[in-house]
């Protein structure tokens, strides 16, 4: 019996503080660390609220701190035919980006990931409007990227909405997203 409480005390005391212990950081689409552009030309817009008059209109209560962030790429449409971009740089060793999907006829999706490296995607998110679950207009918590091999140290995410100099119509509801540290 005193063997086994000595092994025991041994295992918590020697052993488990040297285990490295991943924690999940859940960063909301207003936390400052995210950093969105262009900037200035109101191609992002902030939601806090429902918006009945919008095309898209989730529902706020089905999302992460009643916020999302919206933005359409269209090459065709002037004010939209830029890549909106979201970035930020963290500590650890996998990274998960969640939005909203909205199921409402022609509103495709078309997104590219970039880790550490800003020239060459490692991902492409695409979407086509329909509803494979049948779940409604919106499928919330939609995950749109997960990395889960990253080298210890700090890395720098980038998801980039639409091709650019052409492509897909894309619109991103970007929610949350989670690192592990
Ligand atoms: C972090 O969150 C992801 C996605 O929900 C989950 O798969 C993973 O197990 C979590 N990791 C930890 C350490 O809680
Ligand atoms: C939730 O959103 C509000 C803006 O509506 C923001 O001020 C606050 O920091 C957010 N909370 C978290 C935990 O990010
Ligand atoms: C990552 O960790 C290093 C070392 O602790 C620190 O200097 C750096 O500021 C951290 N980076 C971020 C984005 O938190
Ligand atoms: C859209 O994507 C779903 C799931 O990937 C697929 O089952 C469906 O056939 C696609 N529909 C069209 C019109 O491409
Ligand atoms: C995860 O990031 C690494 C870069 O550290 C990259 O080589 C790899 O392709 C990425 N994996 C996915 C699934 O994107």
């Amino acid at each position: 019996m005193a063997l086994c409480h000595t092994l025991v005390l041994s295992f918590f005391v020697f052993i488990f503080p040297t285990v490295a212990r991943l924690v999940n950081v859940t960063i909301d689409d207003f936390n400052p660390a995210i950093q969105y552009a262009p900037a200035g030309n109101n191609q992002w817009t902030a939601r806090t609220q429902d918006c009945d008059s919008c095309t898209t209109a989730p529902d706020v209560t089905q999302v992460y701190n009643h916020t999302w962030h919206d933005a359409t790429y269209d090459f065709y449409i002037k004010e939209q035919s830029a890549p909106e971009t979201l970035a930020i740089r963290f500590n650890g060793t996998a990274i998960y980006a969640y939005g909203i999907l909205s199921t409402l006829a022609s509103q495709t999706a078309d997104m590219y990931m970039f880790i550490d490296d800003f020239y060459n995607p490692v991902a492409n998110f695409k979407f086509n409007g329909s509803d494979p679950d049948g779940s409604g207009s919106y499928i919330y918590n939609a995950l749109l990227y997960s990395n889960t091999s990253l080298p210890p140290g700090e890395h720098s995410f980038l998801l980039q909405n639409g091709q650019g100099g052409g492509g897909l119509t894309s619109l991103i509801l970007f929610d949350y997203l989670i690192y592990t540290t």
